[in-house]
């Protein structure tokens, strides 16, 4: 005798009422998964029960079938209900632990500073990028060819004691000044030429108010057909105003260089006083600010420029120098401290 649809109705009663209670107990949302494996998955318990389907009389089998699916509807509703209750109660969680006062005021980011030294050089950068200069640089370990030989500073020459350095042998040093990149510009054999050289530069100087064992120069070079002295003064002149205003005015003393002739320093009018005279100028109204000249002709010709065909002039400015003017910085050791109480202030 075959087993009628009313023993089945049991089995499917208990099956769902067993489900409903697994479900309501359940107490993650990962077991409302097995929970499902378990009763609607290949092997689970509604599954088996449809396959014994043919133990039922089959005028009873659709009877039988419907209230299977209805079991399974029921049971997958069920499992829908409770995952969106699961996913609420996290949600709500989430929202609540994460939950910020938007009164509260705000943590104030640092804001960084350009240190002083960088803030003048991209000024004297793009005042002669403006006319029409590039920018390069050079070795900082030079061989004592390009520092001094190939610049009319012959071994033994006192202008040699007035630059001592850091000898890594005896070829081998530390640059005292940037005008080493002159030469290896003019190497290059490219001409005209119209260059500045920032870098750093080291000389063997005690550490004070005004010196330290490293510091930085500005080296500029223009080599063309027909450059004369009155290049060079325009040429400054321009550079002087534009740096520390349009009333600036200049004056050149002749002065001794090794590499140019005729040389020359130039001073601009104190931009404190204007010129009367004041503690920052010492009374004279008058500050120095770089060093100049006409390119030397037996310099030119030991880098291979016919000193016939072509002239130049060179300047070479401190970049500390003029950044402690601009700035009215009394100390250069401020500049390499790395207070950040002083350097904030640019
Ligand atoms: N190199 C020189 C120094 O360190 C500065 C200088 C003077 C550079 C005259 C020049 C120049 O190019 O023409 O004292």
């Amino acid at each position: 005798m075959k087993k009628g649809k009313d023993d089945m109705e049991n089995k499917l009663k208990k099956i769902l009422e067993n489900a409903m209670a697994q479900i309501e107990l359940s107490e993650q949302l990962d077991k409302l998964g097995d929970i499902k494996v378990s009763f609607l998955g290949k092997k689970g318990e509604l599954t088996s029960l449809l396959k014994s389907m043919k133990e039922i009389a089959p005028e009873d089998r659709p009877k039988a079938g419907q209230m299977v699916n209805e079991a399974r509807a029921k049971i997958e509703e069920t499992l829908t209900t409770k995952r969106k209750e699961f996913e609420q109660a996290m949600l709500e969680e989430k929202l609540a632990s994460e939950k910020i006062d938007v009164t509260l005021p705000g943590k104030k980011l640092a804001e960084g500073h350009r240190h002083p030294n960088t803030i003048t050089l991209e000024e004297v950068e793009d005042i002669f990028i403006g006319m029409g200069y590039k920018v390069v640089e050079g070795p900082e370990i030079e061989k004592d060819y390009y520092n001094f030989e190939a610049l009319n500073i012959p071994d033994n020459h006192p202008a040699k004691d007035e630059q001592d350095t850091f000898y890594i042998t005896k070829d081998i040093l530390l640059r005292t000044q940037t005008s080493s990149v002159q030469v290896h510009e003019m190497e290059k054999g490219k001409l005209p030429i119209r260059m500045i050289a920032p870098g750093r530069v080291f000389r063997s100087d005690e550490v004070d108010a005004t010196h330290s064992p490293t510091f930085h120069q500005i080296e500029g070079l223009v080599i063309d057909k027909g450059i004369t002295f009155a290049d060079l003064k325009g040429t400054l002149q321009e550079f002087a105003k534009r740096l520390f205003g349009e009333d600036t005015k200049v004056k050149f003393r002749p002065h001794h260089f090794q590499f140019t002739e005729p040389s020359a320093e130039m001073d601009v009018s104190c931009f404190k006083c204007g010129g009367k005279g004041c503690r920052f100028c010492k009374g004279s109204g008058w500050v120095e600010i770089l060093g100049c000249g006409m390119v030397h002709p037996h310099v030119l010709e030991m880098s291979g420029i016919n000193p016939e065909e072509y002239t130049g002039f060179a300047f070479g400015v401190g970049l500390e120098r003029i950044a402690l003017f601009k700035y009215e910085i009394d100390d250069m050791r401020l500049l390499y401290e790395n207070d950040t109480r002083f350097l904030k202030q640019f």
